[in-house]
């Protein structure tokens, strides 16, 4: 890997439930980088977990707070491997700021096989309750088209997180040699 590349923050983007923190977590491991969790960062600063702020504070805060702690890591932090929110990539300007600082990765999954996990999600999502099944598809699409900014795309849907980790580092490693 150049130095460039290995300077760069390496981004995670996808769905709800997809596995970016699972999968930055392996990605971490075999890079030997640091791993960051936005989400898991805010909620250890405020000792609140995002269910609380969306309650107590409510949606536009936490979305305040993402962008803050995107920014920050966009621009004083080197050569990590960073889980994002599946509602950052919303805004525009985390959008440009990830796109123009990091590496992005689009963690992709069909829509047949997220319906299968729904159920261990919705309790931890607040954007996901009291939706019907048909809203979460319209949703789910609606996000597909932000997603679409990144440097690069992997299929998850025939992979384990394990195997999802050994792509991203190979092409990791075999794009930037
Ligand atoms: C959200 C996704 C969650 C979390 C918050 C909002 C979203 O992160 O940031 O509940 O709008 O898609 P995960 O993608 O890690 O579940």
């Amino acid at each position: 890997m150049n130095a460039a590349m290995r300077d760069k923050n390496i981004v995670l983007i996808g769905f709800m439930g997809v596995g970016k923190t699972t999968i930055g977590q392996l990605v971490s491991k075999k890079l030997g980088r640091d791993f960051i969790d936005i989400d898991h960062e805010i909620e250890k600063d405020f000792q609140m977990t995002i269910p609380e702020m969306f309650q107590q504070k409510g949606e536009a805060f936490f979305r305040q707070t993402e962008k803050e702690y995107i920014f920050q890591m966009c621009e004083h932090t080197m050569g990590n491997i960073v889980s994002l929110g599946g509602g950052a990539f919303q805004q525009e300007e985390i959008r440009k700021k990830c796109l123009e600082h990091c590496f992005v990765i689009f963690l992709d999954l069909t829509w047949e096989n997220w319906k299968q996990r729904m159920d261990l999600l919705i309790e931890n999502r607040p954007v996901l309750h009291n939706r019907t099944i048909e809203e979460m598809k319209q949703l789910f699409n609606e996000r597909k088209s932000i997603y679409a900014f990144h440097h690069l795309k992997v299929e998850t849907d025939n992979r384990s997180a394990e195997e999802t980790a050994d792509y991203i580092v190979e092409m990791l490693k075999l794009g930037q040699s």
